[in-house]
C-alpha cells in the first residue's frame, strides 16, 4: 500500500535480540577475526579521512606551489607548472582552429596562411561607411588570445599606416612593457609606450596577455592591470555618485568577473598627443553616453572622404553592451558564459580557453545549461533567433544609411544643398555612422543586448532618414537634439 511505501523503515518490534554468550573453545577464533576487521576498518577510514582531506584541500587550493610566482614572472609557462590545468586551457587560445579560418595568399609583410573571415565582405557597406580611414582596407573576425600580437602586427591597419604604442595595450602582455619602459615605475611606463611609435614599443612586448595580466601573483586573486579601465571605471562611478572608486580594492569577485575582460573588449580613443588610452565613460556606457562625451570633447577619428563628415569609429563594446542586457542585470559575467567552470576532481576549474561559448554542445552545456534548464539544440536556436533578427535590422538600418550618404556624396558634388543643409545632414551622418559600427563591431551579433542592441538601431534609422530629409531643406531639427527615447532600453 501507498502509505506503507513511504513510511521510514524501522525494525521490526517485538522480537527479542539474540543473546550473545561465548560458549567454549569453538569460537575462539572469533577475537581474532574482530581485530582483523577492526585493523581494515581503521585503515579504510583513515584512507577515507586522508582522501577527504586532500580533496578539501584541493577545492581550497587546486594547486600545488612548485614554483614561486612574482610580480615578475611573466612568462606565463611558469605560472602553468603550478596551475597546469589553466595554462592548459590558456595555451588552446593559440591554437589554430581551422573552422574560423579562411586561406590567405601570403604576402612579404604578411605570411600568414590563415587568416579569420572579413568583416569587410560580411557587411560590405563597411568600405563605403569608412572611406578615408584605415578600417576600410582590413578589418576582421577575432580569433582567440593566443594570436591577438601577431594579428596586430600583421593586419594591413599595421603596415599600411603609422600606428602609435597605445595598441599595445590590449593585444600584448602588458606588465613587462610598462615596467621595462618605466625601469620599474609602470605609469611612467605606460606613459612612454602609448606615445612610441608602434614598431619601436612592440620591441619590448613579450607575447600576447598572461596570468599576470589578470592575477596577483601572491594570491591568484583578479587584480586589474590596465591604466585605461582604472580611470575609466573611476570616472563611470563618480558620475554614478560613487567619488575615488578604486576598483582593485572596491569591486566585488563577481565584478571582476567581467572587469577583467573589460580592460580590453570596450570603445576607446587615444587622448592627445600622448595617445593616452581613454574610454568614454564619464555619463554613461550607453551608444548615446559616449556620442555625447565625444561631441563635447570635439572628437574626430577620420573626415569622410565623399562627404566631408566628421566621423567617429566605434570599436568592440562588448563590454557597454552587456552591461545594457538582462545578463548583466542578473550579474551573469562574460567569464560565466566564457570561461565557465569545469570539474577536475573535487576543484572546480574555470575553463582558460576563452572562446565562444557555442563552439559545442559541451561548451553550451558547460555555460548556458547551468543555469538554463534547457538543451543545447534549444539554446542553439534562442541564440540564433536573436542573431539573425540583429542582422535583418543592421541590414535595414545599414541600407538606410548606405542610400543617405549616397545622398550626400552626390549633395557635396553637384551643390543641391545649401552649406547650412550640408553640415546639418553631416551631423547625422555622424552619429548614424557611429551608431551601426558600434553594432557591429561589437561582437556577439545582438546577443549580448537583444532588445537594446535592435533599438539603437532603429535611432541609426531615423538619423539617416533625416539627413536625407535635411538636405531636401525639409526641417528636421538639430541632430543634436535629445533623442527619441531617454533610456533607449525597453528590456530593463
Ligand atoms: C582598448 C583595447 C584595444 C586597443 C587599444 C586596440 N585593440 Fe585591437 N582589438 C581589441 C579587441 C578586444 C579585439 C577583439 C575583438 C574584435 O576584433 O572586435 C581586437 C581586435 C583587433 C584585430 C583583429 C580583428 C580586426 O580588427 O581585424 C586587429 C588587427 C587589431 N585589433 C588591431 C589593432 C590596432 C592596429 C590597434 C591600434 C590602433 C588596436 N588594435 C588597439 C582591443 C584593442
Ligand atoms: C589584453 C586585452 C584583452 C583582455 C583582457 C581580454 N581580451 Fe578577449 N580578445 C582580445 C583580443 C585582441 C582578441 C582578438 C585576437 C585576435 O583576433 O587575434 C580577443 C578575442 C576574444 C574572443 C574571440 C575568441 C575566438 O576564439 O574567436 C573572445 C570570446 C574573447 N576575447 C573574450 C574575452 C573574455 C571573456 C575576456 C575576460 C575573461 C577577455 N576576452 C579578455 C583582447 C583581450
Ligand atoms: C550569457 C552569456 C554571455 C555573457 C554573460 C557574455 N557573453 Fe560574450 N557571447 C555570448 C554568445 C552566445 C556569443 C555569440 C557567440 C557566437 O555567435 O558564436 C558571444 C560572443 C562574444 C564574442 C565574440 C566571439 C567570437 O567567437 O567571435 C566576444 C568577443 C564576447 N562575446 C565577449 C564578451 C565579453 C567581454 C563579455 C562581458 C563583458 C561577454 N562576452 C559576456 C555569450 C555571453
Ligand atoms: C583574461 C584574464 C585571465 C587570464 C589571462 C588568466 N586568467 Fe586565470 N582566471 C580568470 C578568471 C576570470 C578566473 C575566475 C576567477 C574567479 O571567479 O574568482 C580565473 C581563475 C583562475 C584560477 C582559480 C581557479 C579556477 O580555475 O577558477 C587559477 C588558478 C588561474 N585562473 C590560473 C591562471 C593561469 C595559470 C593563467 C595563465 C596561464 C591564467 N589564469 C590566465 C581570468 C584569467
Ligand atoms: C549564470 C547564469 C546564466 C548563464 C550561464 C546563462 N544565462 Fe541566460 N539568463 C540567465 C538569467 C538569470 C536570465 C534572465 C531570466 C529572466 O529574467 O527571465 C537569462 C536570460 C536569457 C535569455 C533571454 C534574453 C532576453 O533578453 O530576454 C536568453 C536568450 C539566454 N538567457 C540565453 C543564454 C545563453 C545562450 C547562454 C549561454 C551562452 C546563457 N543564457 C547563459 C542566466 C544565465
Amino acid at each position: 500500500m501507498s502509505t506503507e511505501k513511504n513510511e521510514p523503515s524501522t525494525p521490526a518490534a517485538g522480537k527479542p535480540a539474540e543473546p550473545t554468550t561465548w560458549t567454549g573453545p569453538r569460537k575462539r577464533w572469533v577475537p581474532i577475526v574482530v581485530l582483523i576487521a577492526c585493523m581494515i576498518a581503521a585503515a579504510g577510514l583513515t584512507w577515507l579521512l586522508t582522501t577527504i582531506f586532500a580533496h578539501k584541500q584541493e577545492s581550497k587550493h587546486p594547486f600545488t606551489q612548485v614554483v614561486e610566482v612574482t610580480d615578475t614572472t611573466y612568462d606565463p609557462a611558469v605560472w602553468g607548472q603550478n596551475f597546469p590545468l589553466q595554462y592548459e586551457g590558456y595555451a588552446k587560445t593559440g591554437e589554430l582552429n581551422e573552422e574560423e579560418l579562411v586561406a590567405h595568399e601570403p604576402t612579404e609583410t604578411d605570411p600568414r596562411l590563415f587568416v579569420t573571415q572579413s568583416k569587410l565582405e560580411t557587411y560590405p557597406r563597411l568600405v563605403n561607411m569608412w572611406q578615408g580611414y584605415a578600417f576600410s582596407v582590413d578589418y576582421r573576425e577575432p580569433r582567440g588570445h593566443g594570436f591577438m600580437l601577431e594579428d596586430q602586427q600583421l593586419t594591413r591597419r599595421m603596415t599600411e599606416f603609422n600606428q602609435p604604442g597605445a595598441c599595445l595595450n590590449c593585444h600584448a602582455s602588458l606588465p613587462e612593457i610598462v615596467d621595462e619602459l618605466g625601469d620599474g615605475d609602470q605609469a611612467a611606463g605606460w606613459a612612454a609606450m602609448n606615445k612610441l611609435p608602434y614598431a619601436e614599443a612592440v620591441q619590448h612586448a613579450g607575447g600576447p596577455i598572461a596570468c599576470i595580466d589578470c592575477h596577483d601573483p601572491q594570491t591568484m586573486q583578479l587584480r586589474i592591470s590596465r591604466p585605461a579601465f582604472i580611470n575609466g571605471i573611476k570616472a563611470l562611478k563618480a558620475n554614478e555618485g560613487v567619488p575615488n572608486y578604486d576598483v582593485n580594492q572596491d569591486a566585488s569577485n563577481q565584478e571582476m568577473r567581467a572587469y577583467v575582460c573589460a580592460q580590453c573588449h570596450v570603445e576607446y580613443y587615444f587622448a592627445g598627443d600622448d595617445k593616452t588610452l581613454t574610454f568614454p565613460w564619464t555619463h554613461g556606457l550607453t551608444v548615446q553616453d559616449a556620442i555625447q562625451y565625444y561631441d563635447e570633447i570635439g572628437w574626430v577619428d577620420f573626415v569622410h572622404t565623399d562627404t566631408g563628415a566628421e566621423v567617429l569609429k566605434a570599436q568592440h563594446p562588448d563590454f557597454e553592451t552587456w552591461s545594457q542586457g538582462i545578463h548583466a542585470d542578473n550579474g551573469v559575467t562574460c567569464a560565466d558564459c566564457h570561461m565557465p567552470y569545469e570539474r577536475e576532481g573535487a576543484a572546480k576549474i574555470s575553463n582558460h580557453d576563452v572562446t565562444s561559448p557555442m563552439e559545442s554542445d559541451a561548451s553550451i552545456n558547460a555555460s548556458c545549461l547551468t543555469c538554463h534548464h534547457s538543451t543545447t539544440e534549444e539554446m542553439r536556436q534562442r541564440v540564433d533567433t536573436i542573431q539573425n533578427r540583429w542582422y535583418e535590422a543592421q541590414d535595414i538600418s545599414f541600407g538606410a544609411f548606405d542610400d543617405f550618404i549616397t545622398d550626400l556624396s552626390t549633395a557635396v558634388k553637384d551643390g543641391t544643398a545649401s552649406e547650412e543643409q550640408l553640415d546639418l545632414a553631416r551631423d547625422y551622418q555622424r552619429r548614424a555612422s557611429f551608431i551601426i559600427d558600434y553594432t557591429i563591431s561589437e561582437n556577439s551579433k545582438g546577443f549580448h543586448a537583444p532588445a537594446y542592441s535592435i533599438s539603437i538601431l532603429n535611432q541609426a534609422t531615423d538619423y539617416s532618414r533625416k539627413g536625407q530629409l535635411a538636405l531636401r531643406g525639409v526641417d528636421v531639427g538639430s541632430a543634436r537634439g535629445p533623442v527619441s527615447s531617454a533610456t533607449p532600453t525597453p528590456d530593463r
